[in-house]
């Protein structure tokens, strides 16, 4: 196995849209990241992931790729990429960059001459089926953006194929030519000296040879679920030739130094690891999105952490994720004494932590006022709730008109708090969220126990509390989490633990008991 830094790393995800606009168009870009390195340096991170910035039309917000090769001109060019990759080395930072191998752009060349006839050279890069005879939809596969996943072109009276938007066909990874294409992309990219990839809908590259038809979730809730939860995805999802072409993405990825390649999968926790033990290499890891579905109850925490990190066992990472630009808010969905506490588990588990930019200042949902919705979800499935914009507002750097974000007026609006919680403020309040997070990644980054530490169970009396040790040969941290919204105590194993860091910011002592008690949500990291 090759050597990797990667296990030691803190991922920050930024949303390019909404990071930092230089130049005064109201969208974030690339020269806007690239100012703002010494604030992630400063911050912890050591390395980045990029949401996609390659050339799109925007339907999806770059998830609809119409040039693998090309940065789109709203967040800058090569030159200007090539400048924060260097500028991003140079401070240590390593960069991922999105990768979205499932689909392209209506707009991609590809997709033009596929649809243009059935006898193209590029029609069998996408999925193309006959109406059934009475010219309904192939079979039943719904779209993850609500309603059937067949859109039918008239040019050639065939249907096509896509998981996502309509705008969004998906590719035929079954075709060898677009296995070979897609992974000259990886390379040209990797040359470039990018660090490796987040894979966008990894899960899903391969489909059903024979159509079949997916059967009803007998757990659907139509008040509570997306029509896409209505049918069981056994025909779509983690076929065993997706697995076994994500190991072979992966061989991409290896023919490098030090690179890394994450991949986008929601599944249950055997899947996880069967998956990391398909492809075996440290530098190699799917999403953990558990966080995001577990309740705030210490045991199920518990349950899943001391399972899932021995299941993996110490040969791979786990990966840890709070959020992202397809989900809530953790602080709006938790609270925010909550979410400081889940931050110092994500922070000081083993493996790789990935923040989504804001997390770190506590950034809440902001409701979008009807005629300023943007996402293709939301659009497509008016009234019910569903849609990612709330959680890609602009990122907040300061209390000005428009948040230090831009000069112009952001293309979604403001987090209506962003007043009280931006960069500026919140370096000045000594408890505040962004100082939580500087302070656990610095004791992070300082004791190795956190950064590279096994993880050792503890069965802690007190079922409101859940803890762990972190240890490796020179040290030992003990974390302890209070997940109810009383205090509680609990009684310590050994003596003369101090208290390093807790999530109150308030508390570094020397415990001279042999009991502590925690505040409620309160977390804290002991030392000696
Ligand atoms: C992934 C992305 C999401 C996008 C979808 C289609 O789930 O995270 O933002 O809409 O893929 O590419
Ligand atoms: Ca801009």
């Amino acid at each position: 196995m090759k050597n990797n830094s990667w296990g030691g790393r803190v991922v920050y995800q930024i949303y390019p849209r909404s990071f930092n606009d230089s130049n005064g168009d109201g969208i974030g870009d690339i020269n806007g990241i690239t100012e703002k390195l010494d604030y992630l340096k400063d911050l912890g991170i050591s390395a980045l992931w990029l949401s996609s910035i390659y050339c799109s039309p925007m339907n999806d917000f770059g998830y609809d790729i119409s040039d693998y090769y090309q940065i789109d001109p709203l967040f800058g060019n090569l030159n200007d990429f090539d400048n924060l990759l260097k500028q991003a080395h140079k401070h240590n930072i390593k960069i991922l960059m999105d990768f979205v191998p499932n689909h392209t752009s209506v707009d991609h060349e590809w997709f033009k001459k596929s649809r243009s006839s059935k006898q193209n050279s590029k029609r069998d890069w996408y999925i193309w089926k006959k109406p059934k005879p009475n010219g309904g939809t192939p079979n039943n596969w719904l779209s993850q953006f609500g309603g059937s996943a067949w859109k039918f072109d008239e040019k050639t009276g065939e249907y096509y194929l896509h998981s996502f938007d309509v705008s969004q066909p998906d590719l035929n990874w079954r075709n060898p030519e677009v296995v070979e294409e897609i992974t000259k992309m990886m390379r040209f990219w990797l040359k470039r000296g990018v660090d490796g990839f987040r894979v966008d809908v990894a899960y899903q590259l391969f489909k059903d040879p024979f159509f079949r038809d997916e059967p009803d979730n007998p757990e659907y809730k139509i008040d509570k679920n997306s029509q896409y939860n209505s049918l069981l995805h056994i025909y779509t999802v983690a076929l065993p030739e997706t697995l076994e072409m994500l190991k072979k993405l992966h061989d991409v990825i290896d023919e490098y130094e030090d690179r890394f390649m994450v991949c986008e999968i929601y599944t249950f926790l055997k899947e996880i690891v069967n998956l990391y033990h398909i492809v075996d290499r440290q530098s190699f890891a799917p999403f953990n999105f558990s966080f995001l579905s577990l309740p705030w109850i210490a045991q199920n925490h518990k349950r899943f952490i001391d399972e899932f990190d021995e299941m993996i066992g110490d040969n791979y990472f786990p990966t840890y994720v709070l959020g992202s630009h397809d989900f809530p808010r953790i602080v709006s969905k938790l609270g925010e004494n909550q979410a400081r506490t889940a931050a110092l588990l994500q922070l000081t588990l083993r493996g790789i932590p990935f923040i989504y930019y804001g997390e770190e200042l506590g950034m809440k949902n902001r409701d979008i006022p009807k005629e300023k919705v943007k996402d293709p979800i939301a659009l497509h499935t008016p009234g019910t709730g569903f849609g990612r914009d709330p959680v890609r507002t602009p990122m907040q750097w300061d209390d000005s008109e428009y948040a230090g974000f831009s000069d112009a007026e952001p293309w979604l609006p403001l987090e209506t708090e962003y007043r009280k919680r931006n960069v500026q403020t919140e370096k000045q309040n000594k408890t505040s969220f962004l100082n939580l997070y500087k302070s656990i990644l610095k004791l992070r980054n300082t004791k190795t126990s956190l950064s590279n530490g096994k993880y050792i169970k503890y069965f802690c009396k007190n079922p409101d509390i859940f803890g762990y040790f972190r240890r490796n040969k020179l040290e030992e941290t003990f974390i302890l989490a209070n997940f109810s919204k009383e205090a509680q105590e609990t009684e310590l194993p050994n003596s003369n633990w101090n208290i390093l860091l807790s999530t109150g910011l308030d508390r570094v002592e020397k415990i001279e008991k042999s009991t502590l008690t925690l505040r409620p949500f309160e977390a804290v990291i002991l030392g000696y």
